[in-house]
C-alpha cells in the first residue's frame, strides 16, 4: 500500500492508474478503523481495480464543544488493517494540506442538514459536505463507499453529488454490528464497561418500534415516544427518535412503505447514533 500526504502526490498516483485504464474506488474515513470500515474497503475492492482510503479527522465537522481533540487517532493500527485488507493507496493529509487557507466557500445541503443530527450539531453537515466534496475533487473516484450507519450523512452526500453533478456513483454499505447488536463506531471506545452493557438497548429500541409498526400500530409519533421513554428509563439522554421516510428522512405517514427509524442518544458523554430500515409491504 502506498501512503501519500499531499494532494499533488495523490493526484499523481491516480493519474498513473487512470492512464493504465484502472477504475478507482474511494472510502473516506476519520480513522480508528473497525470492522464497519473494513467492510467498506472490501466492498470497494470487489468492484474497482484500485482502492483509495483517506484518513482525516476533519475539524470543520466538529462543534466547539465536541470531541475533535480527543477523537481516537490510531494511525499505525489503521495502516496495518488497510494493508491486510488490500487497500492500494492511503491518503493521510494534515489539516494544513486539506485547508491551506481560510476557506471562503461553503457547501450546505439545506433541508437535510437541518434535520435529526443536524438540529443538535449545527454546522456539522456543512463540514461533512465540504470535506467530502474536496476529497471527491482530489481523488475523482468512480465509486464512493459510505456506511449506512450514518444514514443521514449518506443521504446528504447523495443529494450533494446529484445537485453538483459530481461524476461518482455513491454506494451505501450495511451497518456492521457487534454480536449484541451495537452498531460499530469509533465512539464506542468512549463507553465505560457499564455503559457498554446498556448500549445495545438503542438498537433494541429501533427493533421494538419497527415491530410495533409491523404489528399494525399506525400512530408513529406515539410509537416513537414509547421508545424514547424506554431509552430514557434505561439511562439514555435521547436526542431524537424519529420514524421517517427513507428517501428524504422527513416524518413518515401510513402512506409511506419504505421507512427508516433514526435515533441518537447519549450514554454519559458518549453520543450514539443508529438507524433501522424496513418496508411495511411484503412483511
Ligand atoms: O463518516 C465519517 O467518518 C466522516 O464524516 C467522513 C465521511 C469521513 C467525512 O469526514
Amino acid at each position: 500500500m502506498q501512503i501519500v500526504t499531499s494532494v499533488a502526490a495523490l493526484r499523481e498516483v491516480i493519474r498513473q492508474w487512470r492512464q493504465a485504464g484502472h477504475s478507482v474506488g474511494f472510502v473516506p474515513t476519520m480513522g480508528n478503523l473497525h470492522a464497519g470500515h473494513i467492510k467498506l474497503v472490501s466492498t470497494a475492492k470487489q468492484q474497482t481495480d484500485k482502492m483509495v482510503v483517506s484518513i482525516f479527522v476533519n475539524p470543520t465537522q466538529f462543534g466547539p464543544n465536541e470531541d475533535f481533540a480527543s477523537y481516537p487517532r490510531t494511525e499505525q493500527q489503521d495502516q496495518e488493517k488497510l494493508i491486510a485488507n488490500g487497500a492500494d493507496l492511503l491518503f493521510l493529509p494534515a489539516v494544513t494540506e486539506m485547508y491551506p487557507q481560510a476557506t471562503q466557500t461553503g457547501i450546505s445541503v439545506s433541508g437535510l442538514s437541518a434535520l435529526h443530527c443536524g438540529a443538535s450539531r449545527p454546522g456539522h453537515f456543512d463540514g461533512v459536505a465540504l470535506v467530502v466534496c474536496k476529497l471527491l475533487n482530489m481523488v475523482q473516484p468512480d465509486l464512493l463507499l459510505l456506511g449506512e450507519k450514518d444514514f443521514q450523512q449518506l443521504t446528504l452526500i447523495r443529494q450533494m453529488v446529484a445537485d453538483l453533478n459530481i461524476p461518482v456513483a455513491v454506494q451505501g454499505v450495511a451497518t456492521v454490528r457487534e454480536d449484541d447488536g451495537l452498531a460499530m463506531s469509533s465512539r464506542n471506545g468512549y463507553l465505560t464497561d457499564q455503559q457498554r452493557q446498556h448500549a445495545p438497548k438503542l438498537y433494541q429500541a429501533l427493533i421494538a418500534a419497527r415491530d410495533e409498526i409491523l404489528a399494525g400500530h399506525v400512530d408513529y409519533p406515539a410509537v416513537a415516544e414509547r421508545q424514547r421513554q424506554n431509552l430514557q428509563q434505561a439511562g439514555f439522554a435521547v436526542d431524537y427518535f424519529s420514524i421517517c421516510r427513507s428517501k428524504d428522512l422527513l416524518p413518515a405517514s401510513t402512506c409511506d412503505a419504505n421507512l427508516l427509524i433514526l435515533a441518537a442518544a447519549k450514554l454519559g458523554t458518549t453520543r450514539l447514533i443508529d438507524n433501522l430500515y424496513f418496508s411495511t409491504i411484503n412483511n
